[in-house]
């Protein structure tokens, strides 16, 4: 692999990347992480440098970790509000002097920085399945800058990273791995596909045991699980569906148990709009909680992941999250070494 192939290329969803790419990311992850240990600067890396990101929605990891990140890399990392800009909006979604069209946008930050990082699901998209990833590919499209995305309706492929990561660190290796990532019930409906969509890409790709456990009307992307199943093929590991929470923990190595939204709550033709039959499909399924119990189902040396924000006692028990077998903040850390991996290489 050409070591400069990297340069000024975006990121928005792991399957655009190739393992050996994805690889070589996680190695300059773990290299940066060592070096800074030991007080190694890294501000020559990307001096001057500026990240834009725009934040439709709410965080307290991607912000700080991008922000953290540019900063020991030498460059700065600028908030966008799209409510306090005009708001970059698609053809068909523009509104006079309120929202300014996603193509004039990319094109006046691609003249001002170096790269457009973006956060988009949800409501600011309507509950239209995709079409927040339409407007990154969009913003891609248009940028003459990489542009980074830091979670849309489909994919979350820097927490991808940050979570392969924290498997490398823990387990020492990916073959023989059964990845378990399982719905959790949530009060809130409203969490997107994107954690576990990238959770198990990223782990089938890396050649792991992958099961995908969930009650049913909690279905993920047919396109995601064609993916899995290729990966599985392609790279030795195998993908599982399981609608038994008891039954994937059986002999896991690593349980990431957390809700993400039934398929009804999407406009269609993907779900129904149907909000009422997404919350009685939560409401059916309220025993599924990472607790004390299902965890003596796991390995003995198996750990329990969360990309965070956990909701402590429905999602798991404080037992479990503040567990010896909790990962959650060296996962959470490494959302930050993983970043600056990606943007040394893209952003040089
Ligand atoms: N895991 C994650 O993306 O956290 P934030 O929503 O706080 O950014």
């Amino acid at each position: 692999m050409k070591t400069d192939s990297f340069r000024g290329r975006d990121f928005l969803t792991l399957l655009d990347w190739s393992k050996e790419e994805v690889e070589t990311v996680l190695d300059v992850a773990l290299d940066l992480k060592r070096r800074y240990a030991i007080g190694e600067r890294h501000d020559h890396i990307l001096p001057a440098k500026t990240l834009f990101m725009i934040f439709y929605n709410q965080s307290l990891r991607t912000r700080n970790s991008f922000e953290a990140g540019m900063t020991q890399l030498g460059g700065h990392a600028h908030y966008l509000d799209p409510s306090k800009i005009y708001t970059p909006a698609l053809p068909g979604k523009e509104v006079a002097y309120s929202t300014e069209r996603v193509s004039d946008v990319a094109r006046v930050l691609s003249r001002m920085g170096d790269a457009i990082s973006i956060r988009c699901y949800g409501d600011p998209v309507d509950w239209v399945y995709g079409g927040a990833h339409e407007m990154i590919r969009n913003f891609a499209y248009w940028a003459d800058i990489p542009v980074l995305n830091m979670e849309c309706d489909k994919y979350h492929p820097f927490q991808a990273l940050a979570d392969i990561l924290t498997v490398k660190e823990k387990l020492g290796t990916f073959k023989g791995v059964k990845f378990v990532m399982s719905w959790a019930y949530s009060p809130s409906v409203h969490k997107p596909r994107a954690v576990p969509q990238s959770a198990i890409i990223a782990a089938a790709m890396m050649g792991m045991e992958v099961v995908l456990a969930h009650p049913k009307g909690m279905e993920l992307d047919d396109e995601v699980l064609d993916a899995c199943r290729n990966y599985a093929n392609r790279y030795g590991g195998s993908f599982e569906i399981s609608h038994d929470m008891r039954e994937a923990f059986q002999g896991a190595h690593v349980v990431y148990p957390k809700a993400w939204c039934a398929t009804p709550i999407f406009k269609p033709p993907v779900g129904e709009d149907d909000h009422q039959k997404t919350q009685e499909i939560f409401d059916a399924n309220k025993d599924w909680i990472c607790d004390a119990e299902k965890m003596k189902l796991i390995d003995p040396e198996g750990i329990y992941m969360h990309c965070l924000p956990a909701d402590r006692s429905y999602e798991v028990t404080d037992e479990v999250i503040d567990g010896p077998r909790s990962v959650v903040f060296d996962e959470a850390e490494n959302r930050l070494h993983v970043q600056k991996a990606v943007m040394s290489l893209v952003m040089r």
